[in-house]
């Protein structure tokens, strides 16, 4: 039988010509969702979007691209969303032109970045203060491409420059064909919580697809979110790199399924193709930087996982990381056991 729930859950919603199928997706991440994140993720199962972390419009160029590789992909990895930031209308135009001749199938604005920064230069949440300049830029990206745009943004500046449901208008009449909101505000970075009313206001307020995100951590908080506040989809970050598996769950509980929980096992092979993934695709340095950002999430709730984050990043060498998660995961593989 299937979960309650699901019984009038929307499964899929459209951006454009795309079907995104089911409607549970990665959010870009910074420094996280790389091409192997991504893979990794779409391996296991139950993603249907996913995008390329955030890259500066300024910063698309054949020259660049070949220092940075933030827009490198693999074809499995498609439908692929691209994210730029930017704030000058031509310059995000022609980093646009680039991105849909890589080969992305949507185009994302950047709209919510709070780093300082980001925001310093007038790009990410800034925008959210020069609408005017917002629409600007959605508009010149639309005469330069063919593939959809859309829009990632947060509530507002600060408590007291609210301003999504204006944001969300603008964007709709500027032409993007859906729109995804974290409702927390420049200010928040991303303390508090996030208020998910502020999605289902929105969602009352446009006619294209609003996808939510913030906060949602497990299988049944996903199917809440899309039950009470009736967004198309629902977007999950942090809550990935602390549980990859996060996305073939929720699957598995609309269909009425046990979720599959990972045992100490399973959380030791994914760890360590991820380090094989990564080892065989970027320098030892940078594997190592890409594992000690994964494994301060991905160990959270694990009982012990303090000292076994304190020591990987300690870690001056993955072979000597790889020993540690080796050694914390038989010790819990152990006890699972007993
Ligand atoms: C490490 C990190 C990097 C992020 N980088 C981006 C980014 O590049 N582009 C973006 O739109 N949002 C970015 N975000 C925001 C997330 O996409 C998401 O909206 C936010 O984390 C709330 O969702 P969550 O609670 O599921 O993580 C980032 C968040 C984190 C934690």
């Amino acid at each position: 039988m299937s979960h309650p729930l699901n019984q009038t859950l929307p499964d899929s919603y459209t951006i454009g010509r795309i079907t995104i199928t089911p409607n549970i997706i990665l959010a870009p991440m910074a420094g996280v969702t790389d091409s192997i994140f991504r893979r990794m993720v779409l391996q296991i199962g139950g993603c249907g979007l996913v995008s390329t972390e955030m890259t500066n419009s300024a910063s698309v160029s054949p020259k660049a691209l070949k220092r940075h590789h933030l827009l490198d992909y693999l074809p499995e990895e498609r439908p692929l969303t691209m994210q730029l930031s930017g704030n000058d209308p031509d310059l995000v135009a022609q980093a646009a032109c680039m991105v849909e001749e890589l080969g992305a199938d949507i185009l994302d604005i950047n709209c919510g970045c709070p780093s300082p920064k980001v925001t310093g230069g007038g790009h990410g949440a800034s925008l959210l203060r020069d609408l005017p300049k917002m629409s600007r830029v959605i508009k010149a990206v639309r005469a330069a491409v063919t593939i959809p745009i859309t829009l990632k943004f947060r509530a507002g500046w600060d408590e007291q420059s609210l301003n999504y449901l204006e944001t969300a208008r603008v964007a709709e009449d500027a032409g993007v064909a859906a729109i995804a909101l974290h409702p927390r505000t420049r200010e928040q970075g991303y303390k508090g919580s996030a208020d998910w009313s502020r999605i289902a206001e929105v969602k009352r307020h446009v006619r294209i697809p609003v996808i939510g995100s913030g906060d949602v951590t497990t299988a049944e908080a996903a199917l809440q979110r899309l039950a009470t506040t009736g967004v198309d989809g629902v977007m999950i970050g942090r809550g990935a790199m602390v549980n990859p598996w996060i996305f073939l769950q929720i699957a598995q509980l609309r269909r009425g399924e046990q979720p599959f929980e990972p045992s100490a096992i399973d959380k030791l092979d994914l760890l360590l193709r991820y380090i094989a993934m990564c080892r065989a695709e970027m320098p030892e340095r940078l594997a190592l930087n890409k594992l000690k950002q994964l494994i301060g999430q991905f160990s959270v709730g694990l009982p012990g996982s303090a000292v076994l984050r304190a020591s990987i990043q300690r870690s001056a060498t993955i072979t000597g990381a790889q020993e540690h998660l080796e050694a914390f995961f038989a010790a819990y593989v152990e006890a699972e056991l007993v």
